[in-house]
């Protein structure tokens, strides 16, 4: 089985290299999953409805998100009516949606979607440890391929994620920093992890925003309006396929034989 995972989505530009290749790149590398997180689709801060829809439309089967989630007010009313836009699922209990998605792939296999939020140098929220735990746990037993989008800030917080699901998740992958890291590996119970996918949108900024914007920010502390970057077009995904034959992991799930970075850009 091959899985994509399309690093942070991040406004215009993320959205039509998105719009641009990924059904090319599903063709050709026979992918039978797509997720993507898309917390900075719109304009570089949260989700619309409508960019839900239309990522959900164009090939993308889960949307996974993280700090920025909660920006644009309407997605409150659309997250309990979409399940396959996930949320953090370690925000506390009565926060709209969910972070867990379970549907079948085009091959048939039932997988599961999860979305965790770190805690260093972000908002206190539940512990993403004991949350993984629990919505595990709940796990139908005919779910086969277990993805783990581990939303955070701190490489080690990420890292210590991946060695904790080692054994019980096909695959962990960081999101949020837009800078993809060069770690990817499969642990030994078989589990694909890397720190960061990195981002999908304009390298000609920083993490994605204007760069004049930003290091005034930094030169004078003040508040500021930040607008998406140009230049540099980038998608960075990952490609996770599978061992499809047994021996299956400690938890019964599929292990992950391979994981591979893939950076596109627009004119390539
Ligand atoms: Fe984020």
């Amino acid at each position: 089985m091959r899985v994509l995972f399309v690093g942070d989505i991040v406004g215009s530009p993320g959205r039509q290299i998105v719009r641009d290749r990924l059904a090319d790149i599903v063709a050709q590398k026979k992918v039978h999953l797509v997720i993507a997180n898309g917390e900075n689709s719109a304009a570089g801060f949260g989700i619309t409805p409508r960019l839900a829809d239309e990522f959900l439309h164009d090939g993308i089967d889960v949307l996974t998100g993280g700090n920025h989630s909660w920006d644009r007010r309407e997605i409150m009313d659309y997250l309990p009516h979409e399940p396959r836009l996930l949320r953090p699922a370690n925000f506390p209990d009565g926060s709209p949606g969910s972070g867990l998605f379970c549907g079948t792939a085009k091959n048939g296999v039932k997988y599961a979607v999860l979305n965790l939020q770190g805690r260093t140098f972000l908002p206190a929220i539940d512990d993403p440890f004991r949350k993984a735990d629990s919505e595990l746990a709940r796990l139908s037993p005919d779910i086969d391929f277990v993805f783990v989008d581990m939303h955070a800030e701190t490489t080690s917080e990420k890292v210590a994620m991946g060695w904790y699901l080692d054994g019980r998740a096909t695959a962990v992958v960081g999101t949020h920093t837009h800078v993809a890291t060069a770690d990817e590996h499969v642990l030994p119970q078989g589990t694909a992890y890397i720190t960061d996918v990195g981002m999908t949108g304009p390298h000609g900024g920083v993490i994605g925003m204007d760069r004049q914007g930003i290091i005034k920010k930094f030169l004078d502390g003040l508040p500021a309006r930040f607008e998406v970057a140009e230049g540099d077009v980038q998608m960075n995904t990952v490609l996770i396929e599978t061992a499809d034959e047994s021996p299956r992991n400690s938890a019964g799930h599929l292990r992950a034989r391979s994981i591979e970075r893939l950076r596109f850009r627009l004119d390539t």
